[in-house]
């Protein structure tokens, strides 16, 4: 007889395996399936995120961060090094360790929460009277079932048509993950979030990086202003970002890959490099799901369709993450698994989907939560501005560090917060005061009069909420 479980999740990523540990703290009998292997075929879950995604990309940032300031910011604090050297093996060793103790930990977290682990893939049957039978393949095969089914099984990277992965010489973001020495020269097509941290990894390590971006204008999702702020920064890094180009022909060899493409004035170029990366966005993943098998319905880009709570339009069967609509971002998937296993269990879960944070974890980094400008401006909305640049903020001083801004819109009438946006050091924690005060419908003087502590980057924000009433007091 098979096992029967309240609720099976299919796929261990962010959105999978915390929709397991919810729906188990709720009392359910779970299970999660997963078939992400390691190096030695055991299991390793967490997903794209904790594999070849956030925890792995963050690691490497992190290394090549500590590189860069030993060569270049070290000598401004009096500390003289010679002769810095980076060992790729070691650093790369480092990242899969730092991988390893995530896959760990969601084992651990399964076992306490007593969530059952099956390490495989997991595929629809067919449905039945108690709900739907799940083939699991992995080291064995058996059929589990469930009363509630939700899939989180993510998303793959697009592949450039003409040019497949081979994760030697043209890659996805996995092969840009363990690169095994620097390459000289580093192309990369897309300059998004993958393209702009991949590209920075190996930009701080001494590659010659350039980026080709289909679009005209520099992450085109982002506040402009906080945008064009970025771009200066990346320009003066060396950073290479040519807008506008369409991508032609990609040849690879054994020794190189070549990208021919036509620049924006309409002129036609070749670039050589070393290694290739392609970061032109991901595509949700249901190969091997089988789900056909229950009448699952896809829409035009391959995602599974849902409504906004997570519904699939069988009933039971619900989905979240990177395979549904929305935002690609391991949080929102979290907080979908978190939102549909309440929804199991009768609660009213919610994701707010108007205060989902982004960061792009570049140097400077950049967030933001909300409308930007250029929405504003678009629907009309009568609304105020308020920036307050790192330049004068004490702690950025302190820290060596004062490239950028934070930025405040507020509705000119309510004063409500209607959107920040931050480019410069530490963005990626700042930003989560912004979503707090959103969440609780703040308005600008709200944190324009709470006591932030001195000093730090943090009284940047505050500055920025003052300046939307013209009252800022360092600058
Ligand atoms: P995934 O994490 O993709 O997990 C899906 C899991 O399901 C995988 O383990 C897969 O093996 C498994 N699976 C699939 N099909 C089956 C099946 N049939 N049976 C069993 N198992 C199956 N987001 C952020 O918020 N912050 C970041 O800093 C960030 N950095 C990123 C960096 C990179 C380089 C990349 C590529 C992505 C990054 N993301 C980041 C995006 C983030 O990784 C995804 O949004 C997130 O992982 C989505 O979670 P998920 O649970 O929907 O899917
Ligand atoms: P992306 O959507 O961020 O960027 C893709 C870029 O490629 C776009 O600028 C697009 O205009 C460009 N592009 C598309 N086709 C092209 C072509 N043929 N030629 C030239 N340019 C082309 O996608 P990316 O960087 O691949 O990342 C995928 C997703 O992963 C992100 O959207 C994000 O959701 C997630 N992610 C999140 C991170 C974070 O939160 N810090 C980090 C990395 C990824």
């Amino acid at each position: 007889m098979s096992q029967s479980f309240d609720v099976i999740v299919i796929g261990g990523g962010p959105g999978g395996y915390i929709a397991a540990i919810r729906a188990a703290q709720l009392g359910f009998q779970v299970a999660c399936i997963d078939e992400w292997k390691n190096a030695t075929g055991g299991p390793a879950p967490g997903g794209t995120c904790t594999n070849v995604g956030c925890i792995p990309s963050k690691a490497l940032l992190q290394s090549s961060e500590h590189f860069d300031q030993a060569n270049h910011h070290f000598a401004d604090h009096g500390i003289q090094v010679k002769d810095v050297k980076i060992d790729v093996a070691k650093m790369v060793g480092r990242k899969d360790a730092v991988v390893k103790q995530n896959n760990d930990g969601i084992l651990y977290l399964f076992k306490k929460n007593k969530v059952s682990f099956f390490h495989g893939r997991g595929s629809f049957v067919k449905a039945v009277e108690s709900g739907f039978e799940i083939q699991v393949k992995g080291a064995k095969e058996e059929v589990i079932t469930g009363r509630q089914v939700i899939v989180a099984t993510g998303s793959n990277a697009r592949a450039l048509p003409g040019a497949a992965f081979d994760e030697d010489m043209i890659l996805s973001n996995d092969g840009a993950l363990r690169l095994g020495a620097v390459p000289k020269k580093l192309t990369l097509i897309g300059s998004g979030v993958i393209g702009l941290e991949m590209g920075s990894v190996w930009r701080r390590l001494g590659a010659d990086v350039t980026i080709l971006e289909g679009l005209p204008t520099f992450l085109g999702a982002v506040d402009e202003q906080i945008a064009k702020e970025a771009k200066k920064a990346f320009d003066k890094q060396g950073l290479k970002i040519e807008l506008g180009v369409k991508v032609g022909e990609v040849k690879a060899t054994k020794k190189g890959v070549s990208v021919a493409y036509t620049d924006a004035k309409g002129e036609a170029k070749k670039l050589d490099g070393d290694k290739l990366i392609v970061s032109i966005g991901r595509v949700p993943n249901t190969i091997g799901l089988n789900a056909e098998a229950i009448g699952l319905k896809l829409d035009e880009r391959g995602a599974i369709e849902v409504d906004e709570a997570c519904r699939t339009n069988v009933k039971g069967v619900w989905a979240v993450g990177d395979v549904v609509r929305g935002p690609m971002l391991a949080h929102k998937a979290e907080e979908e698994g978190v939102a549909v296993a309440e929804r199991i269990a009768g609660q009213h879960g919610h994701v707010n989907f108007n205060t989902v944070p982004w960061v792009i974890y570049t140097s400077p980094e950049i967030a933001w939560v909300g409308e930007t400008e250029q929405q504003l401006k678009a629907r009309k909305a009568d609304y105020k501005a308020g920036t307050f640049p790192f330049l004068a903020n004490g702690r950025a001083r302190a820290l060596g560090d004062t490239t950028g801004m934070v930025k405040f819109l507020a509705d000119a009438k309510t004063d409500e917060i209607l959107g920040v946006h931050i480019v410069g050091p530490m963005a990626s924690e700042l930003i989560a005061e912004a979503v707090v005060a959103m969440e609780f419908k703040a308005s600008a003087e709200d944190i324009a009069r709470i006591c932030h502590a001195h000093p730090s980057l943090s009284e940047a924000t505050k500055e920025a909420a003052l300046a939307v009433d013209k009252r800022t007091l360092n600058f």
